[in-house]
């Protein structure tokens, strides 16, 4: 794993998207993978900003997100198909139908995931893929435990997780126990990772991560036998390291 150490937080959201965006010109058609969480506010800020200074195009591209949760509406401020529209997708110019995120209200929950899986090798793969990470060091919401060879499927939230997210609703309650996401086996198969780690309290799991063997206790550590991998991290979360 290749690691680039940047300043604070901003630094790391301008590199980040200009690698989005170098990753888009020279492959229009590329696919990218996506993720949501705060870590990736600023770097859909900076592409936005981009696209309209650049007109960066992005009508050829396919995107795919990581995760969803499960009983959240799309229209549902916190689902992540909300976020991805109200941060990114509604300022350039990619066309709806090629962005793609779990349904999280699908009758069929292992028929969505197994339809989700699918699609994501009919539209060619992930040539990029973004992931942030957990402070219990799960990527998408691949909590710690989950098989190395799993694919898109249905996962119970740790507490942790819940926890750490409840900043984003009015309270611990309303975060959905359950979620939708890409397996480690998915995100493995990307032919790039890009790893993106900002402030403090990201400090313990990524000097864990970068000390610890592979093991599905910390499910990035399987990051680690990927051979095009990059942690763009800031210096608050490199201070343990
Ligand atoms: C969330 C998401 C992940 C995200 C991670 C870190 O639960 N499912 O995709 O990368 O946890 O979130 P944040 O960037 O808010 O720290």
């Amino acid at each position: 794993m290749k690691i680039i150490e940047v300043r604070d937080y901003k630094e790391m959201s301008q590199k980040a998207a200009e690698w989005i965006i170098h990753q888009v010109r020279i492959n229009p058609h590329s696919v990218l993978g996506l993720a949501t969480g705060g870590t990736m506010l600023g770097t859909y800020a900076a592409l936005v900003e981009d696209y309209r200074n650049h007109q960066t195009t992005y009508r050829h591209v396919h995107t795919v997100n990581l995760d969803e949760y499960i009983g959240l509406d799309g229209d549902h401020p916190n689902s992540y198909r909300y976020y991805m529209n109200h941060h990114f997708f509604h300022f350039i110019d990619i066309p709806s139908s090629q962005t793609h995120i779990p349904n999280g209200l699908a009758e069929d929950v292992e028929a969505e995931c197994q339809r989700y899986e699918e699609m994501i090798q009919a539209v060619g793969g992930i040539d990029l893929q973004i992931v942030g990470i957990g402070q219990n060091g799960h990527i998408g919401f691949n909590e710690p435990g989950t098989s190395f060879d799993s694919t898109t499927h249905v996962v119970r939230l740790a507490e942790s997780t819940r926890k750490a997210n409840a900043r984003f609703f009015s309270s611990i309650e309303e975060v959905p126990t359950h979620a939708i996401t890409m397996g480690i086996a998915t995100i493995m198969k990307s032919k790039q990772i890009l790893l993106l780690a900002s402030g403090e309290e990201k400090a313990t799991i990524l000097s864990q991560l970068l000390e610890t063997e592979v093991t599905p206790a910390i499910p990035a550590s399987i990051l680690k036998t990927h051979d095009n991998v990059t942690i763009m991290a800031d210096q608050k979360a490199l201070a343990l390291v």
